[in-house]
């Protein structure tokens, strides 16, 4: 029996994943206020639940399908229930039939159609949209934003490496820049707002420009671009490829004031042989020589890694590489995962013969490792005096403020709300395993 759904007046978004989805929920949130909705923290008080999934992981579906099967037989099956991200794309209407109580399903590049899906299932049907055009439609002027100090842009979209891992490419299609137009335009707007730091965001923004040669902007041309507008304190941007961070990225992070001196890096595995079969297109050399040029042009330059563990074949010789990588480059920030299998990619195809238990030793001793590394980094700050942008209020303390350094390390320190997006100097004097601790000079 279907229900009739009544026209939403109070929504309730849940977001899973990586900060792409986190931008794409601010958009929504952003189409629903346009249209007079108001949002709600309580699922409970919303008339509209929307779940902005992630495919990367097994884990990651199974919570979103978990959720939606538990809202059905909860007393919130009234609601409108809508599917976005990366499940969408991959499951599409297949999702239907998997959890009835879903209302509409919406791809990652068909947000701007999230006004239309709720007209139909307001009018009595189910509605979907999953084009695989993958075009750049989308308005991220509409965006609301919960942050007033940093502010994520969208550059690119998609992904065209195919790492045998990874359902990437095929939930998210081909990379399609954004012009660079409007990325500057978007920019600006916000900086004269007062938002003070930008993160780029892509599966691949190192790649930004490759698909529209006649722009002649690559990425390192969009940080020169970006450097120039007034307001525009620091810029960060997130996830590279190895292959795509080139000498004069690595220049541009030396010379621009506001490009941030850290990368993420990743590595994702030690073993040459692994990373052949994860179709990483960089040998361990290419990646080490790339690694020690970016440490001679930027010398105080942090890096950030993934890392999977368990992938299929790897034995403990080929762990041991990827442990040793770990240890010798010493990360700031190392993500670490072991393999899932993922449907449509080539590696679901072998065999997953590592066993979940020895995934897991072997993530155990990277994450000690890394946390043993982490002490040592902090430790070696103690009495360095580092510039934090303010972010917010301590949640531990309203005499206190938490912000980041340049190179991404949680700094607390004494202050109040006035300090909220300004650059302060802070010297160190102390940590735990989260955060850094110090008083402004
Ligand atoms: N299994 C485990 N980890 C994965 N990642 C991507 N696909 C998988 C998978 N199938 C990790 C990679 C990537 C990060 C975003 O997620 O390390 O860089
Ligand atoms: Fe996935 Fe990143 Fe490889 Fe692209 S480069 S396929 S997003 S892991």
């Amino acid at each position: 029996m279907t229900l009739t759904k009544k026209n939403p007046k109070t929504f309730f978004i849940r977001t899973y994943g990586c900060q792409m989805n986190e931008l794409d929920t601010e958009l929504m949130v952003g189409t629903l206020r346009d249209r007079g909705m108001t949002r709600t923290t309580e699922e409970d008080d919303a008339d509209l639940i929307i779940l902005n999934t992630c495919s990367i992981r097994d884990l990651a579906e199974r919570k979103a399908m978990g959720k939606i099967g538990q809202l059905g037989r909860s007393p919130k099956r009234k609601a409108i229930i809508g599917v976005t991200g990366c499940m969408a794309n991959a499951k599409k209407e297949t999702l239907f039939r998997k959890l009835p109580n879903v209302d509409f399903v919406l791809g990652t590049s068909n947000l701007h159609n999230l006004n239309e899906v709720l007209d139909e299932v307001v009018s009595g049907s189910k509605a979907i949209r999953t084009d695989s055009s993958f075009s750049f439609e989308l308005d991220y002027t509409k965006a609301e934003r919960d942050d007033k100090v940093k502010a994520y842009i969208s550059i690119i979209r998609g992904c065209d490496k195919y790492c045998t891992y990874c359902v990437v490419p095929y939930t998210r299609g081909p990379e399609v820049s954004r012009s660079r137009d409007d990325i500057v335009e978007e920019v600006r707007q916000l900086a004269d707002k007062g938002y003070k730091e930008f993160t780029l965001l892509g599966q691949n923004v190192n790649s930004y420009g490759k698909d529209k040669p006649e722009e002649k902007c690559l990425f390192h041309d969009l940080l020169y671009d970006l450097d120039k507008i007034d307001g525009v304190e620091r810029v960060r941007f997130m996830t590279s490829h190895p292959v795509d961070i080139t000498r004069e990225l690595m220049e541009a992070i030396r010379d621009l004031k506001s490009a941030c001196e850290f990368i993420h890096f990743p590595v994702q595995a030690g073993s040459p042989r692994i990373l052949r079969k994860m179709h990483r297109i960089y040998t361990l050399e290419q990646y080490m020589e790339k690694v020690e040029m970016l440490r001679t042009i930027v010398p105080n330059a942090s890096l950030g890694t993934d890392i999977i563990v368990g992938f299929p074949t790897e034995t403990e010789e080929d762990f041991q590489m990827t442990y040793d990588v770990l240890k010798q480059i010493e990360y700031s920030v190392a993500f670490l995962f072991t393999f899932s299998p993922r449907k449509g990619t080539p590696a679901m195809r072998w065999r997953d013969d590592v066993s979940q238990e020895e995934k897991e030793r072997r993530l155990q001793l990277l994450m000690e490792l890394q946390s043993e590394i982490h002490t040592k980094q902090r430790t070696q700050m103690l009495g360095e005096t580092v510039e934090v942008l303010v972010e917010n209020l301590s949640p531990k303390s309203p005499t206190q403020v938490k912000g980041r350094t340049r190179c991404w390390k949680n700094v607390v320190f004494d202050g109040s709300q006035s300090d909220i997006g300004e650059l302060i100097n802070v010297k160190l004097h102390s940590f735990n395993h989260q955060t850094l601790y110090g008083e402004r000079v």
